[in-house]
This record gives structure tokens, sequence and C-alpha cells, in this order.
């Protein structure tokens, strides 16, 4: 059986770690991340987008996860929805086996336009009374995501919103995030520092100017007893993009969320921890890599068993650096 994110986090607070939730769109994900998990002993999240659900079908990605807690049976796993857009996206998730689900009123369910406060409270607050009704968990979303160097806020396609937005707008306020959390009754809470999805997060290696460890030191300060969520969390590591442009990928030198820094937020209330990209990258990579060495191959699974390693040790890694493992 799967577990609530909930009884996750609240572990992950008790014992002072963060859990990465991975999202995961095919059989290959999944077995990387449950890999990792069984030889680190951790705690699984494994999260689906609204994509991911249309690229595998509802039936197949819970069924794919129900596989991996049979395989698995003593690491405990979550299945979370990722970026809900309305209210019945986290009915139909939750209809279809998910344990947690994200409503993201951050924007409004066009994806493209910045929500207001009130529609995000009501619509969270919706959620968190169904979901709730059902035993499942909820993550709300306060703040847009968005790149404090441009100004650019990212709407869902994680493109940039014409026009700049303030430092102030980018960053979630801590005296609303406070009012945010009583009004709704989520069990976790995701801020807006300064990342953003994809790969293209910071031109230069971070600092507190574009990335903002300080604003959730000032929402924990306000809000020590919720669990804090940070999206646009891979590290986009050297030797991922490397991998990938070595053998033709075409992506322009970039910066992600340092380990380090994630690692500092880990005291600061922290507990969730959103890796797309890095895998992403490792399996993309490590396929480019195989087409070019070996190009009489033509049995997926000779390309797709190096990508899954190369996919299973970011999470192994992750696992580590979070303090995840050992905490199955
Ligand atoms: O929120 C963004 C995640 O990286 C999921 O991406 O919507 O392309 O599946 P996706
Ligand atoms: P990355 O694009 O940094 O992997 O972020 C993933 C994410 O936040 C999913 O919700
Ligand atoms: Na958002
Ligand atoms: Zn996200």
């Amino acid at each position: 059986a799967l577990i609530t994110m909930r009884q996750l986090l609240d572990h992950a607070a008790e014992n002072d770690y963060a859990l990465p939730a991975f999202n995961v769109n095919n059989l290959e994900y999944i077995q990387a991340v449950m890999r990792a998990a069984d030889a680190t002993d951790s705690p699984v999240i494994l999260q689906a987008s609204r994509g991911a659900r249309s690229y595998a079908g509802d039936a197949f990605l819970r069924h794919l996860i129900l596989g991996a807690a049979e395989e698995y049976p003593h690491i405990p796993v979550c299945l979370h929805l990722d970026h809900g857009d309305q209210p019945s996206t986290c009915i139909s998730a939750i209809t279809n086996g998910f344990t947690s689900v994200m409503m993201d009123g951050s924007l409004l369910a066009d994806g493209k336009s910045i929500a207001s406060y009130e529609y995000n409270v009501d619509v969270t607050a919706e959620v968190v009374k169904i979901a709730h009704a059902a035993g499942v968990s909820v993550e709300g979303e306060l703040g847009c995501l968005g790149n404090l160097e441009t100004g650019a806020g990212e709407k869902e396609d994680g493109h940039g919103f014409e026009g700049k937005l303030t430092r102030e707008e980018l960053l979630t306020d801590p005296d609303q995030a406070l009012d945010f959390v009583s009004k709704t009754g989520v069990d976790a809470l995701a801020v807006a520092i300064g990342t953003s999805h994809g790969a293209y997060k910071f031109t230069r290696a971070p600092d507190g100017d574009i990335l903002s460890i300080e604003t959730i030191a000032k929402i924990h300060a306000k809000l020590p007893n919720t669990h804090l969520v940070m999206h646009g969390s891979s590290s986009v590591p050297q030797d991922l993009q490397d991998l990938f442009t070595a053998y033709g990928g075409e992506m322009k030198q970039t910066w992600g969320v340092p380990v380090a820094e994630i690692q500092k937020a880990i005291p600061l209330g922290v507990r969730k921890v959103n890796i797309d990209t890095d895998l992403r990258l490792a399996m993309t990579g490590t396929i480019r890599k195989n087409f070019k060495e070996k190009p009489e191959n033509f049995d997926p699974r000779t390309y797709l068993k190096p990508a899954t390693a190369r996919m299973q040790e970011v999470c192994r890694e992750r696992f580590e650096a979070f303090r995840t493992a050992g905490k199955a």
C-alpha cells in the first residue's frame, strides 16, 4: 500500500532530513528511483505531472507504482500529483490512487496568468477539504516561481511572462504564507525563492541575490511547523551538461540549485525537494552516448539499461545529500 506525503514529511521533520521528490513518466524512471531507494534504504515520493499522466495514462502509472511498492515492500512510497492546475485535476488524481496532490493555485487554470491571492486560497482550501476527507495529503504553492536575474516570472510551460516582475513579486511573502497556511490547512507549502523549472535557472553560480535561502529562513520563522517545498531544484550538474553536449546535445552553459544550498535549507524546514531536469539529462545524455558509441545496436534495452543506471546514480546522490538515506 502507498503512504501519504504527510506521513513522510512528518517523519522527515522529526528527524531533520528532506525527501527528494522525483518526477516520473515511465517504467525506467520508477526503476531508477526505487533501485536507489533500496540501495540507500530511503523512503520515496514519486510525483507525476499532468504531462506524465497524459503520457503514460493513469492506469499504467498507478499499476507501475503499485508494482514498485510490491517489488520493494520495505520502502515507503507516496504517489503525488505535481502541479495540479485546478480542483478537478486533483480529484481525478485522488480517484486514480494518488495519496497526495498539489493544488497549484499560484496561476489560473490557463497556466498563463498569475492568480489573485484570494483565488489561490479558495481553490487550495477546496482541495484540502476533499483530499483530507479521502485521507490524501495536499501541497499548496504561494508565490510566482521565476528568475531574480531577469525578472521573468514563470508560466506553467516553463516560459517566462511578458514584462518584468519585481523581487518582491518573485519571493514568497512570509506574512502571507502564515495567513495562507492557516486559511487553507495545507500539509506542505511550496515557496518561491528564485528557482525556476528546467535547465536554465541561473546564468552564474547562484548567490543570495538570485537564490534566496534567506526567504526560507523568514518563512520558517513564521511557520516553524509547516513542511516547506522547493520546486525547480535540479542541480543541473556540470558532468550531466557535459554528457549531454559531448554527444551532440545542444545546451548553453547553465547553473542549477547547488546541492550545498539545498542542504542549508533543510534545517530551515524544507522537507520536499522537486527534481525532474537532472533525471531527464541523465537519461537523454546516456542514450545519446550509447547511440554514438554503439551505432550497430537496436535493442532498446542496451541503451535504456545504462540510462536507468545513470538516473539511479543521481537519485542515490540526492538521497545521501538530503539525509533521506537510512530513513525507510
Ligand atoms: O513542473 C514541472 C515538472 O518538471 C514536470 O514537467 O509538466 O513537462 O511533465 P512536465
Ligand atoms: P526541475 O526542473 O529543477 O527539475 O524542477 C522540477 C519541479 O519543480 C517539478 O515540480
Ligand atoms: Na507556480
Ligand atoms: Zn514544480
